[in-house]
């Protein structure tokens, strides 16, 4: 059978095959830029294996582009970078693995291309594309990934075991790619995961988020979850989330399950266009659940407060999972404790409700009404339709309200400076009380959200501060 050639572009081919002469080694395109290119995704960074030295050849490499070149060599994982003109290129040697009799560590000692494949995550990551003038584009695919990225699958080059226990992150890899492609996870492949998912413990926790995170971004991010829960990696790396699976019943009434409604949520956030931070609003939206479940013999099940119990819970999460402390944080606890206000006001619309809403949400107002809107996950489509339409009308009100009052963004019209500097009150709790009533009345409507309305009310009403 003839070889299969790839059609694939390099960016500064022709040094790279000089840099290859000069020095007498072979370089092949390997990784996920092949896998990209057959996939016609767009392609990232440029994995280079080298037959040799990886690093000497990035060194080479970049004295031949010239001075614009800049390189970075990393000599104890034996890898390099290269970075010129926007395009970025990785080097590594291709390398093997042997166990010693004395030691459960493998060594690493430099292989051969087949070696090097071998030892790699997925068939369809185990490509390589020849880049010699004499062969230039022909594919080595000593493990059928080719065909695996036309039937859509993800399946180890080797035993799942042998291959996941090298890197157990790639199981968490393996429910990545399912998410990104949209591929399906070979059986025996799964079964391994299964298996090992207890060992995904010994990663560290920087990158088994930077993993989640890419899964939280695909298209249809169910589909990882979907993976971690069922193969039980979920139950290691995120048990807050595990939780919130399964249904109780009482007296024939169970509740839906809410880990299976999230996922949908989240779905139909990603497909809103929301960024990761959003998205987490959606993962994290009924985190209390589990913790506020009770059953009512009137009501059936409730979880009273969970919006509540659920966006103090936020701050553990993040920081469990190392993620950012300051502003995301306090975007994504702020979306996950108003996320139930809206729904509420779908039924008895006030103007005071309105003017808390358009406050306490402020400019995440919008984002919060996508996370509305996504959490209708009714199957009653006449039902559904119209309870997105009431969040359309809720913010048709918020709209009036906003052109009457100028109220996103809102900031109390009056500051402490001016109520201290004024009054000749020190700083203290008082100046906080005051400027709370000042924001109840423009709330309530008593006076209207200007400056002189309500420096005039506090003239009024100073006297009771003033002991
Ligand atoms: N690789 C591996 N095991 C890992 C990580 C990486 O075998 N735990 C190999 C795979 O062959 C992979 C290549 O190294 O294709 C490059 O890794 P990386 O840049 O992390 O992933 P890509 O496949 O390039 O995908 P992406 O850039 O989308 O992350």
């Amino acid at each position: 059978m003839d070889p299969i050639r790839v059609n694939i572009t390099i960016p500064f081919i022709s040094k790279l095959q000089e840099a290859s002469l000069q020095l007498g080694v072979p370089i092949y395109c390997v990784g996920g830029y092949v896998r990209d290119v057959i996939l016609k995704r767009k392609t990232k960074d440029i994995d280079i294996l080298v037959i040799g030295d990886g690093v000497e050849f990035a060194q080479k490499f970049a004295s031949l582009l010239g001075k614009s070149a800049t390189l970075a060599t990393f000599k104890t994982f034996g890898t390099a970078q290269v970075k010129y003109k926007d395009v970025e290129f990785e080097f590594v040697g291709a390398r093997k693995e042997s166990y010693q009799k004395d030691s459960r560590n493998p060594k690493v000692s430099p292989g051969t291309l087949e070696d090097d494949l071998s030892r790699r995550d997925f068939t369809i990551n185990a490509l390589a594309v020849s880049l010699q003038a004499e062969n230039f584009g022909e594919l080595i695919d000593l493990f059928e990934g080719y065909f695996d990225i036309q039937d859509i699958i993800i399946k180890t080059p080797l035993e799942p075991s042998t291959t996941f226990s090298d890197d157990p992150l790639r199981m968490l890899r393996a429910a990545r790619f399912a998410s990104q492609l949209g591929f399906t996870i070979d059986s025996k492949t799964f079964e391994g995961i299964a298996k090992n998912a207890h060992r995904i413990k010994i990663i560290t926790q920087e990158r088994i988020t930077t993993e989640l995170n890419k899964i939280i971004e695909s298209p249809l991010p169910s589909l990882g979850f979907t993976v971690l829960y069922h193969s039980g990696l979920l139950a290691h790396i995120f048990p807050e989330f595990q939780k919130l699976a399964g249904v109780k019943t009482i007296d024939n009434k169970a509740h839906k399950d809410n880990f299976f409604h999230t996922l949908e949520v989240l779905d139909n956030v990603a497909r809103a266009g929301a960024d990761l931070w959003l998205r987490w609003a959606a993962i994290l939206h009924d985190i209390g659940k589990p913790a506020t479940q009770r059953f009512d013999e009137k009501q059936g099940w409730t979880f009273h407060g969970h919006e509540v119990v659920g966006s103090k819970m936020v701050k553990k999460i993040f920081t469990k999972f190392k993620l950012p402390l300051g502003e995301e944080l306090r975007y994504v606890e702020k979306l996950v404790k108003l996320h139930l206000r809206p729904i509420a006001l779908t039924k008895e619309v006030t103007d005071t409700a309105i003017r808390r809403l358009i406050v306490d949400a402020g400019e995440d107002l919008d984002d919060l009404i996508k996370l509305c809107k996504a959490d209708v996950t009714s199957k009653n489509l006449e039902k559904k339709s119209k309870y997105i339409k009431r969040f359309d009308m809720v913010m048709q009100k918020v709209k009036d309200v906003e052109e009457k009052d100028a109220l996103r963004n809102w900031k109390n019209p009056i500051t402490g400076e001016y109520i201290m500097e004024k009054y000749g009150i020190p700083p203290s709790q008082t100046i906080g009380l005051i400027k709370e009533e000042i924001k109840e009345a423009i709330m309530e409507g008593i006076i209207p959200n200007t400056f002189e309305d309500a420096a005039e009310y506090l003239e009024k009403n100073i006297g009771k501060y003033k002991s």
